[in-house]
């Protein structure tokens, strides 16, 4: 029996709200309204994949922002290397055992933190590694959607052992085109080939005990007066993990993500967390 690895999401009351972050061998599906923050949770757990020498797969179907990719690799780069250095910083001071110690420690141990960093490719160098580790798809059509996940396996295989193996596959949105294409005629039939890539993904991510993290877009359900994932049944029984994420009425930036289905957290609990320049943070990460 293995446990699975739980790969971050960059922000500490998401992860805490999943039991640790993403899971490898399972979907996890996060849905919601138009700028809820999915992209920025799927960027966000890319680079930190990247950055922790993984590979990652992306297929966008929206069209990969280089932008918003700079912007959260920036500042995920940078802010590694200077906690990295406050730590080390407040260790020293906590051994030298004055207040003195523990400022200089604090101060040396942030610039040694920078220096580090520059030295081990923290900054811009940095960002270009962690984004030759993302590698992006960009289908124009469903049908290219399915073309793209029937090729990544070959990637998947062709990293297998490696120190950059695969990690994370992330499908943003994979009901975009599924919707766009949606007529009643074909509704069966889309369904089926939606169900079958998600199905696919499922597969590569137990074989090969990496995480898959889908987007879906919702729809109005005027049974109930919900907001209702799209996709159908399928897509909500293979996925294993399901994130709703909305937007909070009363802050700019401000969000909040409620798990709807885990495998072994409890169900309908939720956090809160918040859209800035440098990514998705929690409220304590802001300060
Ligand atoms: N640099 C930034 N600073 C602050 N907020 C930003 C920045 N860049 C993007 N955002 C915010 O992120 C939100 C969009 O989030 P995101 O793209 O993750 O939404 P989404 O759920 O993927 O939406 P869609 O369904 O349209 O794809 C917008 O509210 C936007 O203002
Ligand atoms: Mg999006």
């Amino acid at each position: 029996m293995q446990l699975p690895t739980k790969y971050s999401s960059g922000c500490r009351s998401v992860d805490r709200l999943l039991g640790g972050g993403f899971e490898s061998g399972a979907v996890t599906q996060l849905y919601g309204e138009a700028g809820s923050g999915k992209t920025n949770l799927c960027l966000q757990a890319a680079v930190k994949c990247a950055k922790a020498g993984r590979s990652v797969i992306f297929i966008d179907s929206e069209g990969f922002s280089p932008e918003r990719f700079l912007q959260i690799a920036s500042a995920c780069c940078s802010s590694t290397n200077e906690d990295a250095g406050r730590e080390e910083g407040r260790e020293e001071g906590r051994e030298e055992g004055r207040e003195e110690g523990r400022e200089e420690g604090r101060k040396e141990g942030r610039e040694k933190g920078r220096e580090e960093g520059r030295e081990k490719g923290g900054g811009v160098e940095n960002v270009e590694e962690a984004a030759r580790r993302i590698i992006i798809y960009e289908p124009h059509s469903f049908e290219q959607q399915t073309s793209c996940i029937n090729e990544i396996e070959t990637v998947v295989k062709e990293k297998r052992g490696e120190e950059s193996r695969v990690a994370l596959v992330v499908l943003d949105s994979a009901t975009l085109f599924y919707r766009l294409e949606l007529d009643d005629e074909r509704s069966i039939y889309l369904r089926r080939v939606l169900a079958n890539q998600i199905m696919q993904l499922l597969e590569i991510a137990r074989k090969h005990d990496l995480a898959v993290l889908i987007t879906n877009q919702v729809y109005f359900d005027v049974g109930n007066g919900n907001l209702r994932p799209a996709g159908g049944y399928s897509l909500e029984h293979l996925s294993k993990v399901i994130v709703q994420l909305e937007k909070a009425v009363e802050g700019r930036g401000k969000r909040r993500a409620t798990l709807r289905k885990h495998r072994s957290m409890p169900e309908d609990t939720s956090c809160e967390f918040f859209i800035t320049g440098s990514g998705v943070k929690d409220s304590q990460e802001l300060k």
